[in-house]
């Protein structure tokens, strides 16, 4: 038995002859707030979709909790608590904030043949909520009357996140929330993900902002071409020969 909260065991994805994630072994413990780095192109969405449930594996294993998450569909593992954002925004313009973060709320409520006996008003206010908690970590409870269309693209990343902590998880995924952010809203969103860190949740961050992942995470995984090539603290990754190969000859 084992206490990791995630095990990636030799998590392999093939597509057509593209080894998009190659035999990669790693894991999460509670607790921990991750950095997964890599050039373009080197898997780590792939990876995130093997996790989340959006991918199915071509080989190799993925536990949650205990759990092989292998041909569960996404809403399955969201249930289970994993919350994750996507590297393209995906907002819904028309609808308020509120709405759009309920969004999380209401897809990973319990449901069973009670479902239907239970009161609405009770889940109506669990949703309500959730919501309204989601919205204040994420400090848009001003806006939450607001359309999405009219927030500022930074503050429409803020509500994707949000959208995610509706739905209360243990794992939080995130696929490149600094993109197209400028210096003083990188800086900010880095204190959100280290408050919502120290307030107890796991955290697994994609990001190409180097500052931001070595000033916050605690271990950093670097994939290269779909292969696992670091897996440490950031300093350590800082020093290994093949990082700074698989970097040289990059833009980044
Ligand atoms: N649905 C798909 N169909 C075919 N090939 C795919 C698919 N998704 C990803 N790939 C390929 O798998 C490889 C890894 O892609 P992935 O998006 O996981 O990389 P990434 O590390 O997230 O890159 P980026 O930093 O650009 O977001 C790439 O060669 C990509 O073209
Ligand atoms: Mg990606």
């Amino acid at each position: 038995m084992t206490t990791h909260l995630v095990e990636i065991d030799q998590a392999t994805r093939r597509f057509g002859g593209v080894l998009a994630v190659d035999r990669v072994s790693s894991h999460v413990d509670e607790g921990e707030l991750v950095g997964l780095i890599g050039p373009n192109g080197a898997g780590k969405t792939t990876l995130f979709n093997l996790i989340s449930g959006f991918t199915p594996l071509s080989a190799g294993t993925v536990r949650f909790r205990g759990r092989t998450i292998n041909g569960m569909r996404p809403n399955q593992v969201a249930r289970l608590g994993l919350g994750r954002t996507f590297q393209n925004l995906r907002v819904f313009p028309n609808m308020s904030v509120f709405d759009n973060v309920s969004v999380g709320a209401v897809g990973t409520l319990p449901q069973g043949p009670f479902g239907a006996l239970f009161a609405r008003d009770g889940r109506a206010r669990d949703i309500s909520d959730r919501t309204w908690h989601a919205l204040e970590l994420a400090g848009l409870t001003g806006v939450a009357d607001e359309l999405a269309a009219n927030l500022s693209y930074g503050k429409r990343k803020y509500l994707e996140i949000a959208r995610a902590l509706a739905m209360q998880p243990k794992f939080l995924i995130l696929d490149e929330p600094a993109a197209g952010l400028n210096d003083t809203e990188t800086r900010d969103l880095a204190a959100f993900i280290r408050r919502l860190h120290a307030g107890g949740l796991t955290i697994m961050l994609v990001e190409h902002d180097m500052n931001l992942v070595m000033g916050i995470c605690q271990r950093v995984i670097v994939l290269a071409s779909g292969r696992k090539i670091a897996d440490a603290p950031p300093e350590e990754v800082r020093r290994t020969p093949a990082v700074l190969e698989a970097y040289l000859g990059t833009d980044e």
